[in-house]
Parts: structure tokens; sequence; C-alpha cells
């Protein structure tokens, strides 16, 4: 059962601009994997923005309220061998996902040079998979 789903876009030059304002941002925001992955490309910011659309949309699948509490580097966006991109999470955002009963969490990203964006689908494999109490 699809318990949450999430979607967001990025404009690479966005962030660009908050990269170039120094490490402070990119280290408060990704894991030291995502940003070993995202310096080895040739046009880093690219990744980097999937990446934080990625975060973005988890924590819409999530229902997470607005930005309070958002903990950016426990949702880490690790690769495949293939290239297919999956998310791990952590922390506390590990425990809001098992509390509305998340099994797997399915992402998918795309960029162009101006665009990047993520889509995520969580679901629950579980009979008491809440999910989201609707109505
Ligand atoms: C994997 C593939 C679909 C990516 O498409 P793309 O248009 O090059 O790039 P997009 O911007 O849409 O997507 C890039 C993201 O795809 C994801 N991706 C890469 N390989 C993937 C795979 N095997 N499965 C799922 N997602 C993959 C990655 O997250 C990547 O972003 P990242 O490098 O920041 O992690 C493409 O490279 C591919 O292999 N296509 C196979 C078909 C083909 O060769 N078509 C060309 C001739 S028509």
């Amino acid at each position: 059962m699809i318990v949450g789903l999430g979607t967001d876009v990025l404009e690479v030059v966005r962030m660009e601009a908050e990269l170039g304002d120094g490490a402070g941002f990119r280290d408060a925001i990704f894991t030291p994997a995502e940003i070993v992955y995202c310096e080895g490309m040739r046009y880093p910011a690219l990744h980097y923005a999937a990446r934080f659309a990625a975060k973005e949309a988890l924590f819409k699948a999530l229902g997470a309220d607005g930005h309070a509490g958002m903990r950016w580097r426990e949702t880490e966006v690790l690769r495949e061998e293939s290239g297919r991109p999956h998310i791990v999470l952590h922390g506390s955002t590990r425990e809001l996902a098992d509390r509305l009963a998340v099994d797997e969490v399915f992402v998918t990203l795309a960029h162009t040079a101006e665009l990047a964006s993520a889509t995520v689908v969580l679901e629950s494999r579980r009979e008491s998979g809440r999910g989201r109490q609707r109505g």
C-alpha cells in the first residue's frame, strides 16, 4: 500500500548560488557520501540539486509539517552500481517513517541543465500500516 507521495523541482542556478556561499550550506545539507558523489561529477550542482529535491520530496511524502525539525542529513541519497538512486533514512527521520509503517522508500531523480527534480513514494507492506489517516 502506498502511504506517501512527494515531489519537488529545483532550479540548478539556485543550488549553484547556495553552494557558492562556502562549504557551510553543503555540509549542513548533504552527507559525506552524497558530497563525494556530487563532487566527482562534471557539474556537481546538478546532482546536489537533484538530491536536495529528493530530500524535499521525502519530507512531503512523510507529511512533515513545513521545515520544522527537518534534518537534512538524515535523508541520504545513495546509488546502486547501475546508477539507480535509493534513499536511506537515519535518526528521527527513520523513526518518523517507522511510525508511519514505511517499509520501503522509492525515489527517482532527473535533471537538465536548468532544473532538477525528484519524486518519492513510500510503501508499507504491513496490514497495520496506517499510512495517512484520511477521513
Ligand atoms: C539511466 C538513464 C535513464 C538516465 O537518464 P538521463 O536522461 O541520462 O538522466 P536524467 O537526468 O533523466 O536522470 C539522471 C538520474 O537518473 C538516475 N539513474 C541513473 N541510472 C539509473 C538507473 N539505472 N535506474 C534508475 N535511475 C537511474 C540517477 O539518479 C541520475 O541522477 P544522479 O546522477 O544525480 O544520481 C539513462 O542514462 C539510460 O541509461 N537510459 C537507457 C536508455 C538509453 O540509453 N537511452 C538513450 C538513447 S534513446
